[in-house]
């Protein structure tokens, strides 16, 4: 299929027949440009924005379209913020603190020898992950299992999270595309200790499930050099498991 649209593109590459080319493709622009983004300037973000960001959230697919995802979508409450940067930090020096620092950094060969050690040591004091409280919006995104007219639960493996997923990253890219950046924060729910904190400080019902505090704010620089990804052979394998993505510029037949 790609093959095809590409040899119908013309020399400036743009399609013949309405196909558009990889060149043209506005989402692939927006799919490789978002970051996670962990500093924040604390300014403000125009109410508008916000909600144009808050609405590319409840276009996200779900099973039946029974929308099994809640957003509690946090502003004004500095206190929360700080409460879930505390809980962050906490959960980052269990999850980092001990880890030896060759590990990481060989994870994180992409930062330069200067910057790493920083880095580092921001990550395992947990302070990299304070941003809640830097951010314009904290959204506290939730999933249930039980949000729908069956018989049974829909666990959050299958369903609710990878609905929260796509509402998620359908926010990030409209973020992106409007300038601001976005990260992702686990850590506050990883521990159900923490989660429980945080359902009883927001008043979260037991059926639903707070999977993460999902950031947005101004950022203090645009992160330019991201974490390289595995090639496409790397991560697909053609018909069967074990079994390389050929990709079409090694294939013979090309
Ligand atoms: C399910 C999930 C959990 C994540 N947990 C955290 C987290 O707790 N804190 C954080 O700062 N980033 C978190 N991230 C962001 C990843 O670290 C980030 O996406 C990854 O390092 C790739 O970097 P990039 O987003 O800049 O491309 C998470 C991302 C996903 C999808």
């Amino acid at each position: 299929m790609a093959a095809d649209a590409e040899k119908k593109s013309d020399a400036s590459g743009k399609s013949e027949d309405g196909v558009k080319v990889a060149q043209e493709l506005e989402s692939l622009k927006w799919v490789r440009e978002r970051r996670s983004i962990r500093e924040f300037t604390g300014e403000k973000i125009s109410d508008e924005h916000i909600e144009l960001i808050l609405e590319a959230a409840r276009h996200a697919p779900s099973p039946e379209n029974m929308l099994m995802m809640r957003f509690i979508v946090i502003r004004d409450d500095q206190d929360t913020k700080e409460f879930l940067a505390d809980l962050a930090q906490e959960m980052a020096q269990t999850a980092f603190g001990g880890a030896p620092f060759e590990l990481t950094s060989g994870r994180n060969w992409f930062i330069s020898d200067p910057y790493r050690a920083a880095v580092y040591a921001r990550l395992r004091d947990g302070e990299l992950f304070r941003y809640p409280e830097k951010s314009d919006t904290v959204i506290l995104v939730c999933a249930s299992e039980a949000w729908h007219d069956a018989g049974y639960l829909y666990p959050n493996s299958l369903f609710g999270s990878v609905v929260c997923g796509m509402a998620i990253q359908n926010m990030w890219l409209v973020a992106t595309e409007l300038g601001y950046g976005c990260g992702y924060e686990a850590l506050v729910c990883s521990d159900p200790r923490h989660a429980q904190l945080i359902r009883d400080r927001v008043g979260i019902p037991p059926i639903w499930e707070p999977l993460t505090a999902f950031c947005i704010g101004k950022r203090v620089s645009p992160r330019a050099l991201g974490p390289s990804r595995a090639p496409l052979e790397g991560l697909m394998y053609e018909e069967r498991w074990g079994r390389p993505y050929t990709r079409l510029a090694f294939r013979e037949d090309k």
